[in-house]
């Protein structure tokens, strides 16, 4: 099989290292990739706002299916013309990625299939937003509609900072993503992320993990796209799976089905988890990043049957293997993330750090005369195995103290949650 990935993030690499290992594959190209995936896959500088020019490379390097690692070219439609031209992908139509792409959109699915989540008010102004908002009273989350690349969300403990971020929005600091407002209930509880195979019909479970959002070590500072992540989520037990795939999962893809957009792709359900039960906090249409990477650290099973089947098989005859060991992740990213940061600086000492319990996934690096530079904010993701969460994050930190980059960081805690059940 030939394959496509398109992505350049830790994520993709991670995927691209995975996908590599199938003995399914005959030649893996992706678009664009980082200074990592040079080592697994081929590079190509495809135009991926011009659909045309990459259905007419798929037909021309024979591609059996193409891999859709962001969100962007998805609620963009790339999915879609691909499968016009009879090119399979793994990822969701347009129509099925406003999942992710509108708040609004996956909220009133959630009211006509009883999905339980937040209680909220849809606002196309200020002025009803706000009136909302005080009638609720504080902590109230206000949430530009579209997609505003993580920051669109506001958890606000007081009135003042609620309409404050209701009018940032309506003001136009996210764009378009900000011209309606989702207001909506805080919901207290232990987050964890939950994901799904699915084939339009079906969710197979693909695993739990739990990340860590913001830049500081103990959850301190700006939320960023994530600077660490760990799986399983110790939180998530069987029972409790089941519960969030018959409350939760298969409704809502009951109901995208029955709306004619069948949701095919990885679903990646963001829950809030207290003792009344997992409540949904929001869904994204692809693998989270740096999730993806304990994920596919952890998995066992060939990818490629996984993700075909979501493309145009059966994923309820497919089964997934996963590592009853735990992964670990943590984030190395270039100082002054998630403000503004530097790119060009050299890493050194990434040679023989990769073995069997450890692997460095690259994010925004690029390979110049044979030096790796950073050529983003996240940078790396150094993810580990262990028999437990702290034997896992051991690793992980002695790896990264082996990395020579003077203008990087990372934080020091990645796990504590679950270091912390252990001890
Ligand atoms: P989202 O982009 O929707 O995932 O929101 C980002 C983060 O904001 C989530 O991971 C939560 O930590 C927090 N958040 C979003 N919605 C709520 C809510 N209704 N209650 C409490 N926290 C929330
Ligand atoms: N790490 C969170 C995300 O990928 O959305």
């Amino acid at each position: 099989m030939n394959i496509l990935l398109i992505g350049s993030g830790g994520r993709e690499h991670a995927l691209a290292w995975k996908i590599a290992q199938s003995p399914q594959l005959d030649r893996l190209y992706i678009c664009l990739g980082n200074g990592g995936t040079r080592g697994v896959a081929e590079t190509v500088d495809l135009n991926l706002d011009d659909h045309s020019s990459v259905i007419s490379f798929c037909q021309l390097m024979a591609i059996d299916l193409v891999v859709v690692g962001p969100e962007a070219p998805l609620v963009a439609g790339l999915a879609d013309d691909l499968q016009k031209a009879n090119i399979s992908v793994f990822g969701p139509s347009k129509a099925a990625a406003q999942l992710e792409g509108s708040k609004n959109f996956t909220k009133a699915l959630c009211d006509r299939m009883a999905v339980p989540t937040a209680a909220y008010g849809h606002f196309t102004n200020a002025t009803d937003a706000r009136a909302y908002a005080t009638e609720q009273g504080a902590p109230i989350v206000v949430k530009a509609d579209g997609l505003a690349a993580g920051k669109g969300v506001t958890v606000a403990l007081t009135l003042e900072e609620a309409h404050a971020a209701i009018d940032d929005c309506f003001d136009g600091a996210f764009g378009d993503a900000g011209a309606e407002v989702v207001v909506e209930e805080f919901l207290s509880g232990e987050e964890a992320s939950m994901f799904f195979l699915c084939d339009g019909k079906t969710a197979l479970p693909f695993g739990t993990a739990q990340d860590h959002k913001q830049v500081g070590d103990g959850d301190t500072g700006p939320n960023t796209g994530g600077m660490g992540a760990y799986s399983p989520a110790p939180v998530v037990d069987d029972t409790l799976q089941k519960e969030v795939l018959d409350t939760i999962i298969t409704p809502s893809l009951d109901g995208m089905a029955a709306a004619g957009m069948p949701f095919r792709g990885v679903l990646f359900a963001g829950l809030m988890i207290d003792q009344s039960g997992p409540k949904l906090i929001e869904y994204n249409v692809r693998f989270g990043d740096p999730e993806c990477q304990v994920l596919m650290m952890r998995l066992q099973s060939d990818l490629v049957p996984l993700l075909q089947a979501c493309a145009d098989g059966d994923v309820s005859k497919m089964q997934a293997d996963w590592s009853p060991q735990f992964a670990l992740t943590v984030v190395m990213a270039a100082d002054g993330y998630p403000a503004g940061y530097e790119k060009g600086s050299q890493i050194n000492g990434l040679n023989g750090l990769n073995d069997n319990q450890t692997q460095v996934f690259h994010a925004g690096t690029k390979e110049l005369n044979g030096t790796i530079r950073a050529s983003g904010g996240r940078v790396l993701a150094v993810t580990a195995q262990g028999d437990s969460a702290s034997q896992a994050q051991k690793r992980a930190y002695a790896a990264i103290d082996k990395i020579d980059w003077p203008q990087g960081f990372c934080r020091k805690d990645i796990g504590w949650r679950a270091v912390q059940r252990e001890t």
